[in-house]
């Protein structure tokens, strides 16, 4: 079967008539020109150039310290590949969250610059200022609830957000709020999948989890999680769909050998 659904180009008008024909969405990250065609040719729905890219692209240890000319840089590579897909990209650290004005202006840079479909912002009532203000300039937006990694020094750890009634009431009040706000869609990260449900029920956008369990509308996976590329970080929720650390390391060895021991290039292989 070709998972591809029917749609010829990916929009948030789409993923709203896929929520309401009850078809899931396919998402994944991705940050260069080469594994979005790869991505887009597949058929995946979303393309979200996440600010993962500071961890999986940069090395950081957290997604804090990209910038704003950064993740801009990684969508242009991105929105270069893609034909059918719907391009989203993070709004970085620091470039939302304190003042409405200068986040529309980090929106329009990073829509002008790279020719991306829409941004991602995480936070619920605390930024709704600057979500409000980006949607009514006609930048759509995506919301990210629960565990939201820009304020991981705020949470402290990367443990499973919203087990206690007090902040799953927060984050249902949340998605309500991003919801009235016009966000077109909005991302749940790790949290009690029954939760992940409740929210899919209650809001009309389409809903894409990343351990939210599996009543949402859609999943999302960091892309070099999947392909087993990075190998330490290994949540309950991640499926590794390969193992592209062994197998990038044994074809980079066998190429030394090669190299070593005079097998490459053989006569085939000159001119
Ligand atoms: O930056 C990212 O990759 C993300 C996903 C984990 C949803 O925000």
């Amino acid at each position: 079967m070709n998972p591809k659904s029917n749609y010829t180009k990916i929009t948030t008008h789409v993923l709203q008539e896929m929520k309401l024909k009850s078809e899931k969405i396919a998402m994944l990250t991705a940050y260069d020109f080469s594994m979005a065609r790869l991505l887009d040719e597949a058929g995946i729905d979303i393309i979200l150039v996440g600010d993962s890219a500071s961890n999986v692209m940069a090395g950081h240890t957290t997604t804090l310290p990209i910038t704003l000319d950064e993740m801009t840089y990684h969508a242009t590579s991105v929105v270069r590949a893609v034909s059918r897909a719907l391009v989203v990209v993070d709004l970085p650290f620091g470039t939302y969250q304190g003042n409405s004005k200068e986040a529309l202006n980090s929106a329009i840079h990073i829509m002008k610059k790279s020719g991306a479909n829409a941004v991602k912002m995480e936070g619920g009532r605390e930024i709704l200022e600057s979500v409000e203000r980006i949607i009514s300039a006609g930048i759509p937006v995506m919301g990210h609830l629960g565990l939201t990694p820009q304020s991981i020094h705020k949470f402290g750890t990367y443990v499973v957000r919203a087990t206690e009634e007090k902040e799953a009431a927060k984050l249902i009040e949340d998605a309500h709020i991003l919801e009235e706000a016009g966000c077109f869609s909005i991302i749940l990260e790790k949290i009690p999948a029954k939760l992940g449900a409740r929210v899919t029920e209650e809001i009309k956008v389409p809903i894409i989890g990343i351990g939210a369990g599996p009543s949402v509308d859609g999943q999302v996976l960091v892309l070099h999680d999947m392909l087993g590329i990075t190998q330490k970080f290994s949540p309950r929720f991640l499926r590794r769909y390969h193992n592209f650390n062994e197998e990038i390391k044994g074809s980079v060895r066998a190429y030394i050998k090669d190299v070593k021991e005079l097998d490459f290039p053989n006569e085939r292989e000159q001119y």
